[in-house]
């Protein structure tokens, strides 16, 4: 069992998760997967207050789109919050180490090998 992802605890009961909602709705492909930024802004060096977040994700920042609540759902932006701020706190860095033990271990493709447990070549693929 993987511990919870910072942020990621909404309402109890509740499916969704500040972090799978990050990448879901695409925060990570412009503020980086852990939002250490890329070709936007990153959002690790300020923990945003919640109504300024609101205002930013509702209605967009510069060549931020804004996401509407036909888009990201009232419950979603409520989820998304408490991440985007736990990023800001700069409580987020191992987020990518959480997802990455959550995979399933790498198919290797060199698995018909005679001697695949002992090939060194096999993770690179
Ligand atoms: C298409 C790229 C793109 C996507 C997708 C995107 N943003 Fe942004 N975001 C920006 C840009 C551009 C800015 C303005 C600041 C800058 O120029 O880097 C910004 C600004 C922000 C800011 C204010 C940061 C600052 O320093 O001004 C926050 C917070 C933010 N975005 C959160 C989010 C969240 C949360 C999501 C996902 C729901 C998201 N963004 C999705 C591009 C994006």
């Amino acid at each position: 069992m993987v511990p919870p992802l910072p942020g990621g605890e909404a309402e109890a009961g509740a499916e969704l998760d500040g972090a799978t909602l990050y990448n879901q709705f695409e925060c990570s492909r412009c503020h980086g997967i852990v939002g250490e930024g890329g070709v936007a802004a990153a959002l690790n060096q300020t923990e945003w207050p919640e109504d300024e977040l609101i205002d930013i994700i509702r209605n967009g920042r510069d060549a931020m789109n804004g996401y509407p609540p036909e888009t990201l759902l009232d419950e979603e932006l409520q989820a998304l919050i408490p991440y985007v701020q736990a990023i800001g706190r700069g409580e987020v860095e191992s987020t990518i180490v959480l997802y990455k033990r959550q995979l399933p271990p790498p198919r290797l493709s060199c698995s018909d090998a005679a001697q695949p447990a002992t090939r060194t070549d096999c993770g690179g693929n």
